[in-house]
């Protein structure tokens, strides 16, 4: 047996451009773990870099992003995705040499072509997403905690993210660059545009402005939002679909769409899209006869004006 020590390897020196909601929680994660080491912070201006610095706990706000990303090996880019491509210019004509740095941003719809001009100076380039939703809050650290990210890149840049990735505790899985999109809006439909169903939702509530419901409607709905979740994760969408349609209920489904015509006509064409595919997963869980199938189809033709 060797009593030789196996040497450690140095901690990839690290800097943020753009520390909000993304920068913040991933800078707090990765300068905790040995792996990594934050030094250089730069937002809109010094007081937010100052401030971003302070939130993190680790690293030291700059004014001028040369100074920020100083020797960094590693420069992780978390600025709104209009702004990726301005901000990878403005640090490729800085006199900063880029061969050996490695430098990632994190939008999800973007890929490493809004980096090109670091590329064509040498540095090795790519994106990384972590597929979670953060919105500033205390939880932000813990939701991203675990979450899976999504890379893309040249192959220096993808085993980066692979790291960052671990450190995070999360899967990591490489996504081709003409993939983003796709993935991207698919994100959006079960997030952001989940939030928007529950608020369209809530609006077709009676006396939603009274004040019973303006207090309760969070405590009253989210239980039933946390088991939806808990159904999908189990059987997915066909396994988790319950409802009316999902029995076949053509009496319940008449009466909502009555009241849709009445109350919110401008919903309608939404929740015939959403009541089509509410009937092809109960089709496919083989419990309603072709007739029933059919009948509900029959029912959620446009209506005539
Ligand atoms: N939030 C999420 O849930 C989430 C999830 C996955 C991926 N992402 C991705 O993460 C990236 C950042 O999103 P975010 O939600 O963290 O945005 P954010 O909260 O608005 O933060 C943006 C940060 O960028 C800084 N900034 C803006 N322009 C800059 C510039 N020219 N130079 C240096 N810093 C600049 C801002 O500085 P100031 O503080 O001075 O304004 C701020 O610190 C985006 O690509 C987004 O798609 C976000």
């Amino acid at each position: 047996m060797t009593t030789e020590k196996r040497k450690k390897p140095s901690p990839t020196r690290f800097s943020l451009v753009g520390a909000g909601r993304m920068g913040t929680a991933l800078g707090r994660i990765l300068s905790r773990s040995s792996r990594f080491r934050l030094e250089g912070i730069i937002c809109g201006s010094l007081a937010s870099s100052r401030r971003a610095a302070a939130r993190i706990g680790r690293g030291r706000g700059f004014s001028a992003a040369t100074a920020a990303v100083g020797e960094s090996n590693l420069v992780l880019i978390c600025v709104p995705d209009r702004q990726i491509a301005q901000v990878a210019r403005a640090l490729a004509a800085s006199d900063l040499c880029w061969k050996n740095r490695t430098v990632l941003h994190t939008s999800g719809a973007q890929d490493r072509s809004e980096l090109s001009a670091l590329a064509r100076k040498g540095a090795h380039t790519g994106s990384i997403h972590p597929l979670q939703t953060l919105t500033g809050g205390q939880s932000d650290v813990r939701n991203l905690r675990g979450a899976p990210v999504f890379l893309e890149g040249d192959a220096r840049a993808v085993r980066v993210g692979r790291e960052i990735a671990r450190a995070l505790g999360g899967r990591a899985a490489v996504i081709p660059a003409e993939g983003k999109t796709a993935y991207h809006l698919c994100a959006c439909f079960l997030s952001n545009y989940l939030v928007c169903l529950v608020s369209l939702g809530l609006d077709l509530l009676p006396n939603r402005s009274g004040r019973r419901f303006a207090r309760d409607w969070t405590g009253l709905f989210t239980p039933l939002l946390r088991a939806t979740v808990a159904n999908l994760e189990k059987g997915g969408p066909a396994g988790a679909l319950t409802g009316p349609i999902s029995r076949g209920d053509s009496l319940t489904l008449k009466k909502h769409l009555d009241h849709l015509d009445k109350a919110a006509p401008e919903l309608g064409e939404l929740h015939r899209l959403l009541a089509l595919r509410a009937v092809s997963l109960a089709e496919k869980t083989g419990r309603l006869t072709p007739r029933t199938l059919s009948g509900l189809r029959r029912m959620l033709r446009p209506r005539k004006k």
